[in-house]
């Protein structure tokens, strides 16, 4: 059949900060074989969309944008322990949380009300109160844009790490992922590493809790902290939470003690290596939690999230980052890094 062309076709629907866009050509991707154009002409699409919750758009106008909505899931290998389960791309991230919950399969619970698709999962490593994608992940299978050809990228391969992977950097828009396969268990394991989990579950009396608990639990946080994009424009985290080396830290922390701060590794005398900060706190800090800038602004409940009241441009959004990174900088001496992915169009010629 190959891809079916529509004209001039509004995104706002298609992206979580709903900022009007115009994809001149668009299309929805329904099986693989509608990527054969693609293939032929040995090229990735102007704009491949999953879930549009990671990415703002800094243009108004886009020549072709292409949505992954490629459903499927099979059981590839299934034990008294284990099963591993194959999910297509395009498949809604949280509608799968919930699924393999129902059929008591376990390791997802954590990652409850993440937006987005499942082929987004590993580009960006996704991650929320204390497991991260890379535990549960086997392998991603994915096209070459230039040749077409299958490629099966074991989990080492898919190099991941806090919010970043291969396909993120050398493999940046080189290919086109088509399915993730994850290995879930069928013991019940709850991590409760993360504290403002344990003290939601405390607070409800559930000392041993079930991973549908743990899902409950994360759903209610997220939210009670994140705006609904629903209801108001957003994309979740907006920046990464920087990662400090030991000494970067011990500097910070001599001027700024009640910094808050997570040691991820240690040397052989226990001295931390690397150090995660909170960006949210910096951000607060520097005075920009609930303020808004005409039609953007910085949450009011979380200061790592730009939100969108409606009527804006994306470039709004773009200079007000700017202006929390310099901010963040001058006081701190600390760069924040882009989590979420600023889309420009092409330029023609
Ligand atoms: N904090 C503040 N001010 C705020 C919010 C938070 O000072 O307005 C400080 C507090 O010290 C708090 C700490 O930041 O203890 C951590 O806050 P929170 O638990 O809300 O998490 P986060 O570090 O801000 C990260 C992820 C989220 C994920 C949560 C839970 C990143 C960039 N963000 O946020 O992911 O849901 O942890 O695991 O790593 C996303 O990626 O879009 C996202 C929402």
């Amino acid at each position: 059949m190959g891809v079916q062309w529509q004209r001039n076709c509004n995104l706002k629907s298609r992206h979580t900060f709903g900022f009007e866009a115009l994809a001149r050509r668009f299309a929805v991707l329904k099986t693989v074989d509608d990527l054969a154009f693609f293939f032929r002409e040995g090229r990735a699409p102007e704009l491949l969309l999953g879930g549009g919750s990671n990415l703002l758009f800094a243009d108004e106008v886009y020549e072709e944008v292409v949505v992954n909505a490629l459903q499927g899931k099979t059981v590839l290998e299934e034990s008294e322990e284990e099963v591993l389960l194959s999910v297509a791309s395009g498949e809604n991230w949280h509608n799968l949380v919930l699924w393999t919950l129902e059929r008591a399969w376990y390791g997802l619970e954590n990652l409850a009300l993440i937006p987005g698709t499942v082929g987004a999962a590993p580009i960006q490593n996704i991650g929320a109160y204390g497991v991260e994608l890379e535990s549960v992940l086997e392998e991603v299978v994915a096209l070459e844009w230039r040749s077409g050809e299958r490629r099966v990228f074991s989990r080492e391969a898919c190099r991941l790490g806090y919010r970043d992977s291969y396909f993120k950097r050398e493999g940046r828009g080189r290919y086109f992922i088509e399915r993730v396969v994850l290995r879930l268990r069928k013991q019940p394991q709850p991590n409760l590493s993360y504290a403002a989990l344990r003290q939601k579950l405390e607070e409800q009396g559930i000392s041993q809790p079930s991973p549908r608990e743990v899902c409950r639990a994360v759903m209610e946080i997220r939210r009670s902290k994140l705006p609904d994009p629903a209801i108001l424009g957003n994309a979740g985290s907006f920046f990464k939470n920087p990662v400090l080396s030991g000494l970067e830290a011990r500097s910070v922390l001599e001027s700024f003690p009640q910094l808050p701060h997570y040691p991820l590794d240690f040397d052989e005398s226990g001295r931390a290596v690397r150090i995660k900060v909170p960006a949210a706190w910096l951000i607060e800090q520097c005075g920009w939690k609930g303020v808004r800038r005409g039609n953007v602004g910085v949450h009011e409940h979380q200061a790592l999230v730009l939100v969108h009241y409606g009527g804006g441009r994306g470039r709004e959004v773009l200079d007000l980052a700017e202006e929390i990174r310099q901010s963040v900088y001058r006081k701190f001496s600390i760069q924040l890094e882009y989590e979420v992915q600023p889309v420009f169009a092409r330029v023609e010629g």
